[in-house]
């Protein structure tokens, strides 16, 4: 079983997925299957827009075509997507964990903090993050609070590591520690839009504290639209290898845990 990595694709899902194909066929691998899994760090942004007849249309043609792909899609949340409505799919017990039910195998890995165990590694996943422009956006249309995420996800996401003894393989969230984001020189969010922000972000700092702690492989953020890989020299403590690229931004780029 191969797992795969890749950053935000709500820009359009389809094409990201057309190029895992092309690489995969590039490097000569054995054909992809169900058991191969696609995992994408956060803004999966298909469940989106305001419910209408037209968005429901899009987002099941995507989802079917998802669904027909010879592997398993599995997303954290980001901060771009419809939580009312994807919080509504029927919930099952895969990886160790609750997923949410898109499509047979089209799974959203819904407990922010949790360790889902996949193709035997195991994952701290933590989703959300805050949309810097949310004050010029539409709640219920084009922003949901439930972004953020709650104090109960916090705590839970320190229960989960503290369960497993502060060690994982691998971490995917979708904001990024502090410490690794100023190290890595992301541009500030609040450039992007020229200065229509709400700087504070309390996901990060968050992530940070855990990254102080945590032992782990390497760990994928997304949110940030860049692909970027070092070690940070605030953390890199935390790292089981001391090597460059400990965390990744991850935006186009697909990479395969190894
Ligand atoms: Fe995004």
């Amino acid at each position: 079983m191969t797992t795969f990595v890749t950053g935000d694709t709500h820009s359009d899902p389809l094409k990201r997925f057309e190029k895992l194909f092309g690489w995969v066929e590039q490097k000569g691998k054995t054909p992809l299957t169900k058991d191969d899994v696609v995992l994408i760090a956060g803004d999966f942004g298909v469940v989106w827009g305001d419910g209408t007849p037209k968005d429901i249309r899009i987002e099941n043609s995507i989802l079917d075509t998802l669904e027909s792909m010879p592997f398993t899609t599995l997303f954290i949340d980001g901060n771009h997507e419809n939580f009312d409505r994807l919080m509504r799919f029927p919930v099952e017990s895969r990886y160790c964990g609750n997923v949410g039910v898109l499509r047979p195998s089209v799974l959203h890995l819904r407990q922010r903090g949790h360790v889902y165990s996949i193709g035997g590694r195991k994952i701290w996943c933590f989703g959300g993050g805050i949309s810097v422009d949310k004050n010029y956006r539409k709640e219920g249309s084009s922003w949901w609070s439930q972004e953020e995420p709650s104090d109960e996800e916090y705590r839970y996401g320190m229960s989960q590591l503290e369960k497993h003894n502060w060690e994982v393989d691998f971490v995917v969230t979708h904001a990024g520690p502090s410490g690794a984001v100023e190290s890595m020189k992301l541009p500030p969010l609040r450039e992007s839009f020229g200065g229509m922000v709400n700087e504070y972000d309390p996901v990060s700092p968050y992530l940070e504290h855990v990254s102080r702690k945590l032992r782990f492989n390497k760990w994928f953020f997304g949110h940030y639209h860049m692909d970027i890989s070092e070690l940070s020299s605030v953390t890199a403590d935390s790292c089981v290898s001391r090597e460059e690229g400990n965390f990744t931004a991850i935006y186009h780029y697909i990479y395969e845990l190894l």
